[in-house]
């Protein structure tokens, strides 16, 4: 009964006073409850730590659970990110480190595990295999037989001093053509089906290697004694025996007093170290417009010695190469003096030394890239 006549004498001043200490609780209270929920939520977080710490994942599915259960889009890490609104601002900040550094916890625990895991499967698939067991064998490539003729061949002349030069597969009329003493409109071009780019300025793809003498003997620097391996190219019919591509040797040799008879010699040095010491070899006269005199070899046939076969046509001989002595018209078109200098040349299909060495029947084994035909090389240096 007191109290109510007290309350009812209050003045309207503390009234108001009461209220403001009222909220002013209120507003503690509420502070105390937030920075409660901070505190469990540290301490869950703790828990979850050691729970985390403990967990062990035997197989993938436990693993996979792991994973679900604290990084997954439903998981407890994106739950607890989630709290960030009951935090109190203050807090905000701190509860967001507290929260990065658990994810990351929870992660690097996850991939410990996951490390385990696939360690534990390597060691099962190891077990009882013998490590002292020699390795498998790796199969080994082969060089292609073009590579392997063509080495030889460069290393037969290089015991005679003669060195290596290439030249460009693209080439201009001058250097192909002209300048080999082939004018335009001479017949001779004929025997060369050409691949022409231009027509004017001619541009075109080589058809032999003879190009490359006329740019090595363009230099100026002699006495010269190459040997110039390359590729080729004719519009020809591609058959057993001809192909729109092939490999040529082109051989020089620009210096004083240089014969026929040191034609002679090179040669039949080289296609003994090339096909052994019992080959024999013939000269017949022929015609190239950058030789004279001209003439093709021949050797004495491989396969029947001599007496008469398919390969040879029953002859005994088989042609490998044409030659002859550097036209003068050829050596003064390169700026060298004919009457000082004379020179010998040659040029061989690379393709057609191997056919006779390794008696390959059909051209274009050599381009079509099966395995059954190029393993057949395996070892050959
Ligand atoms: N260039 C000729 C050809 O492709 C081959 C040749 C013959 C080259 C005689 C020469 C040579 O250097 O002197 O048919």
């Amino acid at each position: 009964m007191r109290t109510t006549i007290r309350f009812l004498k209050v003045t309207e001043k503390k009234q108001s006073s009461y209220l403001q200490d009222a909220s002013i609780l209120l507003a503690l209270a509420l502070l105390l409850y937030l920075h409660l929920i901070m505190e469990v939520l540290l301490q869950q977080i703790e828990q979850h730590k050691q729970a985390i710490t403990g967990f062990s994942a035997p197989n993938t599915d436990a693993l996979e659970a792991f994973r679900i259960q604290y990084l997954g889009t439903k998981g407890l890490v994106k739950t607890l990110m989630g709290e960030m609104k009951n935090v109190p601002n203050e807090d905000k900040r701190a509860f967001g480190q507290i929260m990065n550094e658990f994810k990351e916890f929870t992660e690097a625990r996850y991939d410990a595990l996951k490390e385990l895991l696939d360690a534990q499967h390597v060691d099962a698939s190891f077990k009882g295999f013998d490590f002292t067991l020699p390795g498998d064998n790796l199969p080994l490539g082969s060089r292609h037989p073009i590579s392997i003729v063509r080495n030889r061949i460069i290393s037969i002349f290089k015991r005679l001093g003669f060195a290596v030069a290439e030249g460009p597969e693209i080439e201009d009329d001058w250097h192909n053509f002209g300048a080999l003493n082939l004018p335009e409109d001479h017949p001779a071009r004929d025997m060369q089906d050409t691949f022409y780019i231009n027509q004017d300025p001619a541009w075109l793809l080589r058809t032999h290697t003879s190009n490359v003498q006329i740019r090595e003997m363009e230099k100026g620097h002699l006495p010269i004694r190459m040997i110039m391996p390359g590729r080729v190219y004719r519009n020809e019919t591609i058959s057993a025996r001809a192909h729109c591509f092939f490999h040529q040797v082109e051989g020089l040799y620009v210096a004083d007093n240089v014969s026929f008879a040191d034609l002679k010699q090179t040669l039949y040095f080289f296609v003994k170290e090339m096909f052994g010491q019992d080959v024999k070899i013939r000269f017949r006269p022929s015609y190239f417009p950058f030789t004279e005199p001209s003439a093709e070899m021949d050797i004495s046939c491989l396969i029947c010695g001599g007496t008469g076969c398919n390969v040879c046509k029953q002859t005994g001989w088989v042609e490998i190469l044409g030659c002859g002595m550097v036209h003068p018209n050829v050596l003064s078109n390169c700026g060298i003096d004919p009457n000082k200098y004379t020179g010998f040349a040659f040029g061989t299909g690379i393709e057609r030394i191997t056919m006779l060495k390794y008696q390959v029947k059909d051209l274009r084994l050599f381009s079509e890239n099966d395995v059954r035909f190029l393993n057949q090389f395996t070892g050959a240096i």
